[in-house]
């Protein structure tokens, strides 16, 4: 079941704390005031000052020629994969990756994309070999291997640079080009210490998400050479993710850079602290990667704590089975946050 099914039967009065994923953040005043004094234009026609900015400022931080202001991360993926490749070819990933998993077939549906999907080892990295046994030989029996497409980070899990080398290695040495999924590249960037470009140079293309822990209302970024960013502006245009004065858009975008890149270590800490007190109730398997916790009660009664958390006005997507996600971000207050330590604290005493 999918990891983000609600809670059924959850009745909740007032919220004080929704932890179900990092994109429930709403833009708060500073980021309002300057969504409300952005210059703007039509960016169709390249005249969004606002949008020019901040493509321009990604691009730097990456490294990369160029990007692309596109509405969502699903629609960032599915135009890289687009733009890397042509109907009966074939893009390698992870079976819980979410260009497999959580993004409707699009590059199936509507590219003629096949997608490989291979095993996704416990750190959240493809196995070499696997990559390898995946690509095809050239027969026209088989659909071309064009991308290796991966994540990071991936469940929360910030995927280290070797790891990251020894996916990219193989994929090279067959001639395919490489994608990162990189929705929370930035907690990746937080939680190895190094910065934006040194993850993205090992990459041909790479997608950020401006709208989870960084905080902004919409927006994601694909980046890359000037080519490829120039065949994805006109698919982004066919996909229908052409938008006009998105200046005020890209404001917030530019916004979340200035002030919540940095700020991603306080939701890092906190998973810690929500992870250890899982622990010491020994209620269950839990796990934690930089500002995700994933939790497995050992009753196995999701819903039930699901209910009881959301009669404490805490939000939970406990509606599966197995482990519970627990995403921490810019919008968990101190109050919020220790009314759910409490909550938990109550409910297994
Ligand atoms: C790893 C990953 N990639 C891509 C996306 C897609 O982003 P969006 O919801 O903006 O389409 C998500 C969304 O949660 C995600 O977690």
């Amino acid at each position: 079941m999918s990891q983000y099914t609600q809670t059924p039967g959850a009745q909740h009065n007032q919220v004080l704390c929704d932890l179900r994923s990092d994109t429930v953040t709403r833009p708060d005043a500073g980021m309002r005031a300057a969504m409300a004094e952005a210059e703007v234009g039509d960016d169709v026609y390249g005249e969004d000052p606002s949008l020019n900015r901040l493509e321009a400022s990604i691009a730097e931080r990456a490294g990369k020629e160029a990007a692309l202001f596109l509405p969502t991360g699903t629609q960032s993926n599915l135009v890289a994969m687009l733009a890397h490749c042509g109907r009966g070819e074939e893009v390698i990933t992870g079976r819980d990756y979410h260009v497999y998993k959580y993004e409707a077939g699009g590059a199936s549906a509507l590219g003629g994309i096949i997608l490989d999907p291979l095993k996704v080892s416990a750190d959240g990295g493809l196995e070499p070999a696997d990559i390898t046994a995946a690509v095809k030989e050239d027969d026209s029996h088989h659909p071309i291997s064009r991308l290796l497409s991966l994540e990071n980070t991936h469940n929360g899990k910030a995927v280290s640079l070797a790891r990251l080398d020894a996916c990219i290695v193989p994929a090279r040495e067959a001639g395919l080009s490489v994608h990162l999924d990189g929705a929370r590249v930035f907690n990746a960037v937080t939680e190895l210490g190094c910065d934006l470009a040194e993850i993205a140079k090992r990459f041909d293309s790479v997608s950020i998400c401006l709208s989870k822990g960084l905080g902004a209302p919409v927006g994601s970024v694909l980046v890359g050479p000037k080519d490829l960013i120039a065949r994805a502006r006109r698919l982004r245009k066919m996909v229908g993710g052409g938008m006009r004065q998105a200046g005020v858009l890209a404001a917030a975008g530019l916004y979340a850079l200035d002030h919540n890149v940095t700020r991603l270590a306080e939701d890092h800490a906190r998973a810690a602290t929500l992870a250890e007190t899982l622990r010491a109730l020994g209620a269950g398997a839990v796990d934690h990667n930089t500002n995700m916790v994933f939790f497995t009660p050992a009753d196995g009664d999701n819903a039930a704590l699901g209910v009881a958390l959301a009669k404490a006005g805490v939000v939970l997507s406990a509606g599966g089975t197995g482990a519970i996600r627990m995403v921490l971000h810019k919008d968990v207050t101190s109050e919020g946050f220790d009314a759910t330590l409490a909550a938990l604290k109550s409910y297994y005493s």
